[in-house]
């Protein structure tokens, strides 16, 4: 029998790159295939404990490229595809919206052509929580995967689009698609642009911790590896066209997860500085995860449990986070800044 061939973009990415290590490592009978272009998010330095793997294959592209990714799809005939390249981060997107609709939207869009056109068995879709927009703060209201799609930022705008394509490719070719909506990450290799490994890597080395606004806006997290096998199980069990919410229940302020990062690592609570607000930043965001639990999933991890094991790994892994913000992230964090 043919071995399965999986298709992973943005697996050099924190979620992606999380991904591709899980599936090359519990399933040696799949052919997985890391599509990334490599910006700065990108580094295949986390992927050397399974480089050397007979069922991982990297492939240097940009989804963008159409002259390239048709081709490469009728060469290899994926069974399966898992896309995570996208641009990601909120700030970012406030700066420079266009580079996020060329790649979370005409990105999304080539890749479903190619897929259409070669017949994928599944495409799954990772999208974002943010697609629905904010939540007030009632603690008893949650997104559901029939919350109306309200994105606020250019980011999370991006994302509803491509969204929506992928499920227009279902409805008018019957693509078998899925669409997956996660509340926020944190784990291993999380880029440290992002709160929480922002927040740890600033405290080790003493340094302030920018929070915006007053610190009371709330997101739900979710430890990579819980949305990893969340994934797993939607790949291999989804029910074609449906969109799944995968979250955990583990609110928590912005503020609240600095102080708890702060404390477990011995240090003063002195070391948050306030910052001016995002613009357009969202309230709350929390997720009703009724239906993926019904398909099969719970998480293996508790805030408190996942953001200890999180704070162990970057302990033990200073020289990875190191060198990024030795590098070009630390241009990009001096003009967000401006410290
Ligand atoms: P990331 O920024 O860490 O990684 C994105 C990867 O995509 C990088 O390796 C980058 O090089 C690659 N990429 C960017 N443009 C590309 C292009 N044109 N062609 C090929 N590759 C390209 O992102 P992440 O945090 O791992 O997020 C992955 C996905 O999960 C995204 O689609 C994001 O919207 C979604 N998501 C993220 C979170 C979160 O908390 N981080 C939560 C829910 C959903
Ligand atoms: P982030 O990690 O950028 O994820 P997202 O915007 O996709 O939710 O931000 C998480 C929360 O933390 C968000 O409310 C913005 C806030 N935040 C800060 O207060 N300071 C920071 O330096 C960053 C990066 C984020």
């Amino acid at each position: 029998m043919m071995r399965k061939k999986i298709l992973i973009t943005g697996g050099a990415g924190f979620i992606g790159g999380n991904f591709v290590q899980y599936m090359v490592n519990k399933y040696p009978e799949y052919e997985i295939y890391n599509l990334d272009l490599m910006t700065y998010a990108g580094d295949l330095t986390k992927h050397q404990s399974i480089e050397k793997m007979g069922n991982y294959h990297f492939v240097k592209a940009d989804i963008t490229d159409v002259d390239t990714i048709i081709p490469l799809f009728e060469k290899e005939k994926f069974d399966y595809v898992v896309h995570f390249a996208a641009e990601s981060h909120v700030d970012r997107s406030i700066k420079n919206p266009g580079i996020f609709v060329q790649t979370n939207v005409v990105g999304t869009h080539v890749l479903l052509e190619a897929a259409k056109e070669t017949k994928v068995q599944k495409f799954v879709h990772i999208s974002t929580d943010e697609v629905y927009g904010q939540l007030d703060l009632n603690p008893t209201s949650y997104f559901t995967e029939d919350t109306p799609l309200q994105p606020n930022s250019p980011y999370s705008a991006s994302k509803a689009s491509s969204d929506l394509l992928v499920r227009s490719y279902h409805e008018t070719y019957d693509l078998p698609i899925n669409i997956t909506r996660c509340s926020n990450n944190y784990g291993p290799f999380h880029f440290p642009e992002k709160l929480i490994p922002l927040t740890i890597t600033r405290v080790l080395n003493d340094q302030k911790v920018p929070i915006y606004g007053v610190g009371n806006h709330i997101r739900d997290w979710l430890h990579v590896y819980d949305h990893c096998k969340a994934i797993e199980l939607v790949l291999h069990k989804g029910i074609n066209g449906e969109v799944y919410n995968i979250g955990g229940h583990n609110e928590r302020t912005n503020l609240e997860v600095a102080k708890t990062i702060i404390h477990k690592l011995g240090k003063s609570e002195k070391l948050i500085e306030f910052a001016p607000d995002r613009l357009g930043h969202d309230l709350r965001y929390a997720i009703d995860p009724q239906k993926i639990e019904r398909l099969g999933w719970k998480p293996t991890y508790t805030f408190e449990s996942g953001i200890q094991q999180t704070i162990n790994w970057y302990l033990e892994h200073k020289y990875w986070w190191q060198k990024i913000i030795s590098g070009d992230y630390r241009n990009y964090f001096d003009r967000q800044y401006s410290l």
